[in-house]
């Protein structure tokens, strides 16, 4: 079985895995790095890291067109919900069996208030079981967290992780971050959006390879890694 993960741009990317099609954080419209419409894409769910602008982004209306569930934390989860749209209500250290595989949400350092100004609850990351049992680990916005060690010692085949600085990890300790987790493959993202967040990721890239096992694959927004 192939997964198939792309980036759009910024933090939002697409996931096919187990025959379902997954959404990450899907934030087209005003993404200035967005190669597709939100009109556009395809989703059975759409899995949402944290309550800011840039990661909610156009869950809504994709969730509407589409009638994909929306998973995030329970906070999140029942804001949408209040939308009209289905929603799956988790936790921090909360795993469920979805058709696509086991989803756990992990710690992030971060915030989370939801557009409107309504609490978000606490930011997430993800880490996907994959049906075949491939771990995918999808950090969300955060900062450097001692605890990805304890991520790293589930066995992780890839991580998706910042490296843009200003709202999260930087460079530094994004590589420090892959020596914790460990991974086999590593994609960045949140970079190079705005000039705030620019960061030369074939240089950061060289860094981790010399300095750890991981291999790592830089992107383009729209570009497509199959694991
Ligand atoms: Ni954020
Ligand atoms: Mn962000």
């Amino acid at each position: 079985m192939i997964t198939i993960l792309t980036w759009y741009g910024h933090a939002a990317l697409g996931l096919e895995t187990g025959g379902k099609k997954l959404l990450i954080d899907p934030y087209f419209s005003g993404n200035p790095a967005a190669t597709i419409g939100a009109e556009k894409v395809a989703a059975d769910f759409i899995l949402v890291t944290h309550g800011h602008g840039d990661h909610l982004g156009d869950t809504v209306a994709i969730a509407r067109r589409t009638g994909a569930t929306v998973i995030s934390n329970a906070e999140i989860a029942g804001w949408l919900g209040r939308q009209g749209l289905k929603t799956h209500g988790q936790h921090l250290g909360g795993g469920y069996k979805h058709p696509f595989g086991y989803l756990k949400l992990t710690l992030a350092l971060h915030g989370s208030g939801l557009p409107d100004g309504s609490y978000g609850g606490n930011p997430a990351g993800f880490l996907l079981t994959t049906n075949d049992g491939k771990q995918i680990y999808m950090a969300g916005d955060t900062g450097l967290f001692g605890d990805m060690k304890l991520i790293g010692e589930e066995g992780i085949d890839l991580a998706v992780i910042p490296i843009g600085d200003n709202y999260t990890m930087g460079p530094d300790d994004a590589l420090r971050a892959v020596k914790l987790l460990q991974p086999k493959h590593v994609i960045p993202i949140h970079f190079g959006t705005w000039g705030l967040i620019a960061q030369d990721p074939d240089a950061w890239a060289s860094r981790v390879v010399k300095e750890t096992g991981a291999q790592v694959h830089v992107l383009k927004p729209g570009e497509s890694f199959e694991l």
